[in-house]
């Protein structure tokens, strides 16, 4: 199973992204190769799910976005509501009905040197048509994950609650490890050898009908996975949060991840662990699902 993935580059299609204040033509949103967020990963991301033409979780993702750029340091130059506004007009403008948008924010080319200091920050949203992550058929059967060498850091060596783009680094390396060895992502383990995450999104294990979800301190506490967990409480599902041990994993009978891009992907094998896409599950799917247009729409 392969990523979906569109046949035209990315940089290289019709349209407008938004950036600095202005829309640009998609082709010429560029940037110089000497810019900080390029050299010394002075940058964070969002991504969101635009439904029937609407952004879902605009407001906490724009919020985490400001958040991201805090911890490390820098303010955004948009406020959120002018984030949120462009967003939803680059949407409007790109006639997206069901998408993906991604929102960037980098530090400008000043300077050379590690310190951020006093350079300029910059900020662009571009959004396009991008239905699901994976196959139709993974997202029905479920997907392979392999863990990975690669482990999330402790808190107090990278800014872990932020979505920055120098973490990605990681997720890259355990990403394409995992595609080499014959599977369609990885699990990370955290620093103390605790299960944490995909390279994309949280997970979520399910013995009878309780799930059961890492206790996200040391990676992204994803707006998904709080999602799931008000979901489940809506729906009188037991959800808990605590720390997973590699070792447990085979007494599990499903596991799926939950995030913006992922949405709820079932999974059906970790290593040797096979897990089926049972009741719970398919409820968290169908819950998903109708939520996203349902507050949307
Ligand atoms: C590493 C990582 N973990 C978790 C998530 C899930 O976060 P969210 O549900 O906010 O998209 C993402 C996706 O953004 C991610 O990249």
């Amino acid at each position: 199973m392969t990523n979906t993935v569109s046949s035209s580059a990315l940089d290289d299609r019709d349209g407008v992204i938004w950036l600095d204040g202005r829309f640009v033509p998609w082709r010429e949103a560029r940037l110089h190769v000497l810019t900080h967020g390029l050299h010394y990963g002075g940058s964070v991301f969002e991504g969101e799910r635009v439904y029937d033409g609407h952004v879902f979780k605009l407001a906490e993702h724009t919020r985490r976005l400001h958040d991201s750029a805090r911890e490390l340091g820098y303010r955004l130059p948009f406020t959120e509501d002018e984030l949120m506004d462009a967003t939803l007009e680059v949407v409007r403008r790109q006639g997206i009905g069901d998408g993906y948008v991604r929102p960037v924010a980098w530090l400008g080319s000043e300077h050379m040197g590690v310190a951020g200091g006093d350079a300029s920050v910059h900020v662009a949203i571009a959004t396009w048509e991008w239905p699901h992550v994976f196959s139709t058929e993974a997202k029905e059967q479920g997907i392979r994950l392999g863990t990975s060498r690669w482990r999330r850091p402790p808190p107090d060596t990278a800014p872990v609650r932020a979505k920055a783009a120098s973490l990605y680094s990681i997720c890259t390396l355990a990403r394409d490890e995992a595609y080499r060895s014959g599977y369609d992502d990885a699990l990370l383990l955290d620093y103390r050898g605790q299960v944490a995450e995909a390279t994309g999104a949280n997970i979520f294990l399910v013995a009878g009908e309780t799930l059961y979800t890492p206790v996200a301190d040391c990676f992204l506490a994803g707006i998904t996975r709080a999602t799931v967990l008000d979901l489940a409480a809506e729906l009188g599902v037991r959800a808990v949060e605590r720390r997973v041990r590699p070792e447990e994993l085979g007494q599990f009978d499903e596991c799926f991840l939950t995030g913006t891009a992922y949405e709820i992907q079932p999974v059906r094998a970790i290593d040797q662990h096979e897990y089926r896409t049972g009741k719970t599950t398919i409820t968290m799917m169908e819950s998903y699902d109708r939520l996203v247009r349902q507050i949307t729409a």
